[in-house]
């Protein structure tokens, strides 16, 4: 685009440039014309003072209102559609278009800029596209072999005759196939939930009754751990949400708690409600995490603490975040180290 030479590079050019000197000359003039005439028809004193008043009264006035309305075009309208672009830019939306200020025959170097971001947004959509298409192509075929190689695993070991290396070995294969398995899972899931317009079925259900649901398939877990349970929820109350989705939100949040604790430890889930928003809260008295650890949880991959590096993937709290983003809600952390740590979500009530 720069190089081409049809493009206004200035604002402020040469001609506007005199048309304001000659304007200001002009009121200058008249400034000068007013008194003459004043003087003419013997209007002295006070009342002429005060024409001369009036007279710049009403050049301040115009001169305000025509540089405000100047600025306000040609800078903050474009800049403020930017502004909105970019940040749209900046939170997964490729679609976005900024149209630009003057028709192409009269283009200056900001209607450059713009159509320069559209095509920057345009490349990078279908960069990303790309990406995501390869991912979750790629993925849909590792599973199928996966699939192959754990069957014939399990067929091993059902078979019975084996020794008991050989039965490590086959125990080794489909552990490793399993997780394998889930770090594809939850990549696929990540990969179709940081798409934008992903369709969600959002359905009204009661949150309660969910909690409860998901703190019982942990009961096993935290039993042999033997981590006291403490849980206070309302008796019901109203979600408006992707159930499934907010179930990966409960369950990872959970399973982290028991992970991270400590056997005889402490794990507390509340659950209050206001007008406006639920708030969830889950803490636990585990490892804890410090303040480098917290900033990066959110991370795709990202394991603060790697003695349990091999029961995850570093993927949970990616999905988590994610989840709650596109319900409208929030999720933050707090935490100290060797203590514990509690996880705080808000969502909107219906
Ligand atoms: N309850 C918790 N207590 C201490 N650390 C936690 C807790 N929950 C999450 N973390 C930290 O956040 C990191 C990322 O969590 P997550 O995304 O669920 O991955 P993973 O569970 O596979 O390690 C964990 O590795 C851990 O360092
Ligand atoms: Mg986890």
């Amino acid at each position: 685009m720069s190089e081409n030479t049809q493009v206004r590079q200035s604002h402020f050019p040469i001609k506007i440039f005199g048309l304001t000197f000659a304007t200001m000359l002009l009121v200058a003039g008249i400034h000068m014309g007013l008194i003459q005439l004043t003087g003419f028809f013997n209007i002295n004193g006070w009342i002429q003072t005060l024409i001369i008043m009036i007279y710049w009264f009403i050049m301040a006035a115009a001169f305000t209102v025509f540089t405000r309305i100047q600025i306000e075009n040609a800078y903050e309208k474009p800049m403020q559609a930017l502004a909105k672009a970019t940040d749209a830019v900046a939170h997964g939306d490729f679609s976005v278009y900024v149209p630009a200020l003057n028709t192409p025959d009269k283009l200056d170097y900001l209607d450059v800029m713009i159509m320069d971001f559209n095509k920057m947004v345009e490349e990078l959509g279908s960069i990303e596209t790309l990406k995501t298409d390869f991912f979750s192509n790629v993925s849909h075929e590792i599973k199928t072999p996966l699939a192959v190689v754990s069957n014939h695993a399990q067929i091993l070991k059902a078979g019975g005759n084996l020794s008991a290396e050989q039965m490590e070995s086959v125990d080794g294969i489909l552990a490793a196939t399993k997780k394998l398995s889930n770090l594809i899972t939850n990549m696929l899931k990540l990969n179709r939930l940081e798409k934008q317009n992903i369709q969600m079925d959002m359905e009204e259900y009661d949150l309660c009754q969910q909690l409860c649901d998901c703190i019982l398939q942990f009961e096993s877990q935290w039993e042999a751990k033997q981590i006291e349970l403490e849980v206070e929820l309302e008796e019901s109350v109203n979600l408006k949400a992707d159930p499934n989705l907010m179930e990966l939100v409960w369950n990872n949040l959970l399973s982290n708690a028991v992970k991270f604790t400590e056997p005889g430890g402490r794990i507390k889930i509340i659950e209050k409600s206001t007008d406006e928003e639920i708030c969830v809260e889950v803490s636990d008295s585990g490892c804890g995490m410090d303040k480098e650890t917290m900033k990066h949880i959110f991370d795709k991959f990202y394991q603060g603490d790697t003695s349990h590096a091999t029961e995850g993937n570093g993927l949970g709290m990616a999905l988590t975040l994610r989840v709650l983003q596109i319900s409208g809600g929030d999720i933050t952390v707090d935490s100290e180290e060797g203590i514990g740590t509690t996880f705080s979500i808000v969502l909107p009530k219906v």
